[in-house]
């Protein structure tokens, strides 16, 4: 009990006099804003990465993550703060350490969890008495205290006597300038009262508001529930606006006359499917979870349907627009204008522009993009039906968009002046309701409207 208490005692002294070093395991879209956000709070941090040319960056002072300023990289490596390596040896000099690894699905859509296995394991090999561990990376409720309790305990290391063990889901949300790391609550869940303690006083340190649970499992279904909850409705809002086409309502102007309702409404809006590391993947995480105790989650099934869907249906409305100026889809140009999966931002993962691409393709058309913030797309020849070989970023010119058959809006970039692709295309086809009435008004260029 005196070695418990203690043990805690000085983990507690240490975070609130900022002595505590702490130790992120993966630097990517979410570790290293977190890491960087430590460091500038005066914490020293060290990233472990496997990718090289990462630790590479953050050690010569560069951000390669579009909402780290390169600035607060630099001065946190300059004042000595911040460090990277692939050496996880170093996992030892760590009194906290916080997995940020990716947490993606295997082809049958399970749970992948051979990251965050991997990033257990070397905890395992490294870790000694004192230190508090916090998983981050979103997974299924149950991995905290049925996969990495144990792997920790097998070093003989003792719950509450040597190590704290919680999950704290992480809710970045890149390329959000109003919410950022510093600004959003965050849910903090031990699989002990002192780790939930402990781990509640770290995130304080860097957050203004730290919302504990009382287990790992709450924590980890709360952000579960948050992510499907926004796939289902984004789901609806893809359903309404097939829907509303197929009436001939317009679907933005509806959505935002629902969205006057000063409560019970929340808008979400139609697009050409949903993309990412998050929404596509993890509500996967908990219907996965939820089958091996019998249990089928029909509206996460649903959902999925839908919006899986949308490529398709985008693809569809291009085909029935190019046929109304008797032009088949085969051999038809089609620019299509942003391919990150939301505005603003370069992620390409899960982004349904890819799916558009290739279905074009597939389709016999000549596909090219235009994206400032993607220079160059690969496609997975697991999965494609079209030609599957690489396209690059196009330059703008009032010649590529004269030539384009049909200009394809999959991603409603800010920096896009829409104004100008108005007067200059023939055939549009909005999946974002990038082009405002003024701009559609003003326009020769035949426009179709998700
Ligand atoms: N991107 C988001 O907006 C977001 C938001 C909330 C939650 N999440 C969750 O956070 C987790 C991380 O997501 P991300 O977007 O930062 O992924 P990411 O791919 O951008 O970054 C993960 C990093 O981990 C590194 N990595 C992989 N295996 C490693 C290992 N064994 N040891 C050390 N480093 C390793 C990768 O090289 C990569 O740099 C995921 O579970 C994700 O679902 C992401």
């Amino acid at each position: 009990m005196k070695q418990q208490s203690n043990i805690k005692l000085v983990l507690e002294n240490l975070i609130k006099e900022k002595k505590a070093t702490i130790g992120v395991i993966g630097l990517g879209y979410v570790g290293l804003p977190l890491i960087t956000e430590f460091c500038s709070k005066g914490f020293r941090g060290i990233g472990f990465e496997v990718d090289p040319k990462k630790v590479e960056s953050i050690n010569s002072g560069k951000s390669y993550i579009v909402d780290v300023p390169t600035e607060k990289v630099k001065s946190c490596v300059a004042e000595k703060r911040l460090s990277a390596t692939c050496d996880f040896s170093s996992l030892k000099e760590c009194d906290a350490i916080i997995i940020c690894v990716p947490t993606p699905l295997r082809k049958t859509k399970d749970p992948d969890m051979s990251y965050i296995l991997a990033a257990g394991e070397e905890i395992k090999k490294h870790a000694r008495s004192g230190q508090l561990i916090i998983l981050e990376s979103t997974t299924y409720p149950g991995t905290t205290d049925e996969v990495l309790l144990p792997m920790i305990e097998e070093t003989g290391l003792k719950l509450d006597e040597d190590f704290f063990l919680a999950f704290s889901p992480e809710r970045v949300d890149p390329g959000n300038p109003q919410f950022q790391t510093h600004n959003i609550p965050k849910v903090v869940g031990g699989v002990s009262k002192d780790s939930t303690q402990i781990a509640a006083l770290l995130y304080s340190q860097i957050v203004e508001k730290v919302y504990p649970v009382s287990s790992a499992r709450v924590a980890e279904a709360a952000k579960l529930w948050e992510n499907t909850f926004r796939a289902i409705n984004i789901g609806m809002a893809n359903e309404m606006a097939k829907l509303c086409r197929t009436l001939g309502i317009d679907t933005w102007e509806v959505v935002k006359a629902a969205a006057t309702k000063p409560f019970g409404f929340m808008p979400f809006y139609p697009g050409p499917g949903i993309g990412g590391h998050c929404i596509p993947l993890d509500p996967h995480y908990l219907s996965w979870k939820a089958r091996q105790h019998g249990f089928d989650s029909k509206f996460i099934t649903l959902a999925e349907e839908i919006n899986s869907s949308m490529p398709k249906y985008v693809v569809e409305l291009v085909r029935d627009a190019l046929n109304d100026e008797q032009k088949p889809l085969k051999g038809s140009k089609i620019l299509i204008l942003g391919v990150a999966y939301k505005k603003d931002i370069d992620d390409m993962r899960e982004s349904p522009a890819l799916s558009v691409i290739d279905l074009l393709r597939a389709r016999g058309a000549e596909v090219f993009y235009h994206d400032p913030f993607v220079p160059e797309v690969t496609f997975d020849h697991a999965y494609t039906i079209g030609d599957g070989e690489p396209l690059y970023n196009q330059e703008l010119t009032d010649e590529l968009i004269k030539s384009a058959d049909c200009v394809v809006i999959c991603t409603d970039h800010s920096c896009i002046d829409y104004k100008r692709i108005c007067e200059l295309a023939s055939v549009i086809v909005d999946t974002r309701n990038a082009l405002s009435e003024e701009i559609r008004n003003g326009s020769k260029a035949k426009i179709i409207r998700l």
